[in-house]
């Protein structure tokens, strides 16, 4: 098991973080700090819409909070009014705080403008504008015009940073790309062909967040076949019944072989094998074909099919010709790096990361680091509207 305060830190770190502290904070930082922690809780399950957070104030009492959870269900705003009115508490006149903009579009659900005008709310904090082509403005116009209050960019960045991967698929139809990698001391992976243990016991059940906060993991087709993974989501959190994750292993002629772990059946979890040529059907897979590319098949397509299935998140776990490709390619957002103290062998691996790759997190735990760091040039910005 996993510690409360650990599994908290590694949550935020698998989810664009960390996060700034509500406790270090007051005023309207507080409040949005409180409003991302509930939009934290909607992470890998969404998508591929927002998880967006929300929480109404009135003189400073918390009157009600939500988070988004699942498309089709009400939005944060409209959650955050329920669970205000359940408690008996009328939400007229109060401050809702919200980390993205509120939508003013018809689309599974009514606009959140609408909701936020019927309730009475006076003034709306908005972490972050909605780059969302149908929304990018529009809401806070809307709430503007019809006399409501609107303040922008209270905690920004952090909300920015928290949305981005939604940015990303909203803007390009591609997923949110994270390489995980596993390094010992001296930037290896270990010794190609051979199943190595690189990443200690305590930073492996860590790294198990990043999937949980994924839609999807992909593996190239030697990972598949060395380490023979189950690539299952075990983070110890609970998940809800309609979270759908899916593994997704590059198999380009279909040469992997049907005895494989990753092929087995879970409930929740499917599994795809991505071919760019005719190959035997595997019973409980599905074929997603693409076509052929440099390396195997095309990464660019792979990612436009999974973000065309709703998959905002994607994590990459490997192996280094997986990850090289799809840096080289400038498809990777973002590098998970979980470094043990033991010697495991094989070369160094040099990734073609350039030095304007900036670091966000490096947090040490018992039996190695984890490193964060973030591709500066990404076509979409963390900023909305992007900074000049
Ligand atoms: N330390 C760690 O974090 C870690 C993580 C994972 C793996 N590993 C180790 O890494 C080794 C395997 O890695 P690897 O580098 O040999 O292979 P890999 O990256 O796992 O797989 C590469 C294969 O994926 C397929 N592929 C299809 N399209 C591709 C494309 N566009 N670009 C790249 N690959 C594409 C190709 O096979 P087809 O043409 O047949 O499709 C290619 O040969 C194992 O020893 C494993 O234990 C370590
Ligand atoms: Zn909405």
């Amino acid at each position: 098991m996993i510690p409360e305060p650990l599994s908290a830190r590694a949550w935020a770190l698998a989810c664009g973080g960390p996060y700034p502290d509500p406790a270090d904070l007051v005023g309207d930082e507080h409040f949005m700090a409180l409003a991302l922690r509930e939009a934290l809780k909607g992470v890998g399950h969404a998508s591929p819409n927002p998880p967006v957070g929300c929480v109404l104030v009135r003189e400073g009492e918390v009157l009600g909070r939500g988070v988004h959870t699942r498309a089709g269900d009400p939005h944060a705003e409209v959650m955050s009014l329920r669970h205000a009115e359940e408690g008996g508490l009328d939400p007229a006149g109060s401050t809702a705080f919200v980390t993205l903009e509120p939508c003013c579009h018809q689309g599974r659900t009514p606009p959140c403008t609408d909701a936020l005008l019927r309730a009475g709310v006076a003034e709306v904090v908005v972490g972050v504008r909605d780059p969302n082509p149908r929304v990018a403005g529009g809401g806070i116009s809307i709430l503007r015009q019809r006399g409501v209050k609107v303040r922008e960019g209270v905690l920004g960045e952090a909300c920015g940073r928290f949305h981005a991967p939604f940015f990303k698929w909203i803007l390009s139809g591609l997923p949110w790309v994270s390489l995980k990698l596993a390094l010992d001391p001296q930037d290896r992976m270990g010794v190609p062909g051979f199943r190595t243990e690189v990443t200690p016991p305590e930073l492996q059940a860590l790294a198990h967040a990043l999937r949980r906060a994924s839609d999807g993991v992909l593996v190239g087709r030697a990972t598949a076949q060395v380490d023979d993974p189950r690539l299952s989501d075990r983070w110890p959190a609970r998940s809800l019944p309609h979270r759908v994750f899916r593994r997704v292993v590059l198999d380009t002629r279909g040469r992997l072989p049907a005895t494989l772990q990753i092929w087995r059946r879970l409930e929740g979890q499917p599994c795809f094998r991505v071919l760019a040529e005719e190959a035997r059907p595997l019973p409980d897979v599905e074929d997603l074909r693409v076509p052929p590319g440099p390396g195997g098949c095309s990464l660019r397509h792979l990612l436009q099919e999974l973000g065309a299935r709703g998959v905002s998140r994607l994590l990459v776990e490997g192996g280094p010709t997986l990850h090289r490709a799809l840096l080289a390619e400038g498809l990777a957002d973002e590098l998970h790096l979980f470094r043990g103290a033991a010697e495991v062998g094989g070369a160094p691996i040099h990734l073609p990361v350039t030095q304007e790759w900036s670091r966000r997190a490096r947090l040490s735990f018992q039996g190695g680091t984890w490193e964060i760091l973030e591709n500066p040039t990404l076509a979409h910005p963390f900023h909305w509207p992007p900074r000049p």
